[in-house]
């Protein structure tokens, strides 16, 4: 059976760890790369599976990486689009341009970079793929003091949309996915604060979040996984251009 090779961002900790974990529970060769190679261990699994530093916000980098992926395997052919940051950037007063540059070039032009270089070798080899990027329920409903963080989330999922049809022709499915709350180190500084605020415990301001959502629980980085997998099956191969609420309910659009 021919392995599909599968480039993960931000896969060193959280959901793209899961996201990557998944994959290679399946089989597959991983990619998986964050601002330093992951280090994490799976299983047995280390044949399949390539570290690299790749900083989403470096073109340079990103066009290094992905032509030496390219030669190291039969190419990459599905390509999750992880990385991101937070702190969404404060109240409007608080929003300084450094933030709004630094969350545009993880966020939104680092997707659309990663997309092109992956797209070269699929367009030429007509190989077919599928790519997807993790957006956030921020893009779609507004939140208080996230507002450049949404907006760089909204880009993302146009960027989607705008590329389905694109790339279609070419047998390659461009999908967002939409996470709500995810127990991730990316929310343990908003689960502190709140915790602190209100003296109680981490885990208690956990579940008070867990209860303003339908399903009454936090997303995990597995629910992750298996959204991803599953976009990236023979099964999806129809699904192209949509944004995939990941959220328990929250938002119904
Ligand atoms: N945690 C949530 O509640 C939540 C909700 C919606 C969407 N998301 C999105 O999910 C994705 C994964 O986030 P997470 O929750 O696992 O957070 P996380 O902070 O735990 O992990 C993010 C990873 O991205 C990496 N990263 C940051 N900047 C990078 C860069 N310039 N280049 C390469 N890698 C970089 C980090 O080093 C880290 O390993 C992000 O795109 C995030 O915006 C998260």
């Amino acid at each position: 059976m021919k392995h599909r090779v599968v480039l993960v961002t931000g896969a060193g900790r959280g959901s793209g760890e899961a996201i990557a974990k998944k994959f290679l529970s399946a089989g597959d060769i991983v990619v998986a790369t964050d601002l330093e190679a992951p280090s994490w261990e799976y299983e047995n699994q280390d044949e399949n599976l390539l570290r690299f530093a790749m900083d989403v916000g470096n073109e340079k980098e990103i066009v290094s990486v992905i032509s030496k992926v390219n030669s190291l395997t039969e190419g990459i052919s599905i390509l999750v689009n992880n990385a991101g940051i937070s702190n969404g950037g404060g109240s409007l007063l608080n929003c300084t341009s450094e933030r709004f540059d630094k969350l545009y070039a993880v966020n939104l032009r680092g997707c659309f970079l990663t997309m092109r270089e992956v797209a070269k070798k699929l367009i030429s080899e007509k190989k077919g793929g599928a790519f997807i990027n993790v957006a956030s329920i921020a893009g779609k409903n507004g939140f208080a003091d996230t507002s450049l963080y949404g907006a760089t989330k909204a880009g993302v999922i146009g960027l989607t949309r705008c590329l389905a049809i694109e790339l279609g022709p070419y047998d390659i499915t461009v999908n967002a996915i939409c996470p709500g709350s995810v127990d991730t180190p990316m929310l343990a500084g908003l689960f502190k604060r709140r915790a602190e605020a209100q003296n109680i415990t981490i885990e208690e301001a956990k579940h008070q979040m867990a209860l303003t959502i339908p399903m009454q629980r936090l997303q995990q980085p597995e629910d992750l996984g298996e959204l991803v997998y599953f976009l990236a099956s023979k099964g999806a191969r129809n699904i192209s251009g949509e944004s995939i609420n990941l959220d328990g309910g929250v938002v119904r659009d």
